[in-house]
């Protein structure tokens, strides 16, 4: 029997792309039923383009004050997907909140890397450096980065896998935040998207 293709993934990112490298370098070895074939960013100057250049992966930039709404941004969004036949995408630092209309038309297949242990520190507002400032704010001594399903409410969808990470005495949000994805962000969002690029790979035998 013929081995059914890997599974299409496309990154969306809003940044400087740490997690999407993180994903890129696990290409054949973590990820090894999958291949990333399409970035999408919603920023032309985030370096995660770069970072995408540089692996040989296609990139689109789709800019909602270019396209006028919410809906319009979307759906340029969906026919990119549609365009690169993609099976899931990942979140990895995309800094805009997604549409019901959107996330219920991909049903489990969004999955987002969040840099606490939900339910802690989630939801809007809690995103990039602002989720470390509050736990070193309420002095939490354990902190960590979640894997998990995106739905319509804001971090609230299923977890697929977590983290836990140690606050340190004399951290900084910064040196928080790259504890956080060294120990905790780099290892989880590749190991689910394996799970998830098996699971499709699977369903198409
Ligand atoms: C990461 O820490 C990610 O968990 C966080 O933004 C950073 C992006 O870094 N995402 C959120 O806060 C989403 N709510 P990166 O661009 O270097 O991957």
């Amino acid at each position: 029997m013929v081995e059914p293709r890997k599974t299409r993934i496309a990154v969306l990112v809003s940044g400087g792309g740490t997690n999407l490298q993180a994903l890129i370098d696990a290409q054949g070895k973590v990820i090894t039923d999958g291949e990333i074939v399409l970035v999408i960013a919603n920023n032309s100057k985030a370096y995660a383009l770069e970072r995408a250049a540089n692996a040989g992966i296609d990139s689109a930039v789709v800019l909602k004050k270019e396209l006028g709404s919410q809906e319009a941004f979307e759906n340029a969004i969906i026919a990119k997907l549609e365009e690169y036949e993609i099976d899931f995408m990942i979140l990895a630092g995309f800094m805009t909140i997604l549409s019901e209309r959107f996330t219920s038309r991909y049903e489990e297949r969004i999955i987002n890397v969040h840099p606490s242990m939900i339910p802690k520190f989630c939801g809007e507002g809690f995103y990039g450096l602002k989720v470390h400032e509050a736990v070193l704010a309420a002095g939490e001594k354990m902190t960590g980065a979640t894997v998990h399903f995106v739905n319509e409410i804001p971090d609230g969808g299923a977890i697929i896998m977590q983290k836990e990470v140690a606050v340190e005495p004399g951290d900084t949000p910064e040196t928080l935040q790259r504890r956080v994805m060294e120990q905790a962000e780099w290892i989880i969002l590749p190991e689910a998207a394996q799970r998830l690029s098996e699971k499709f790979r699977k369903e198409r035998a």
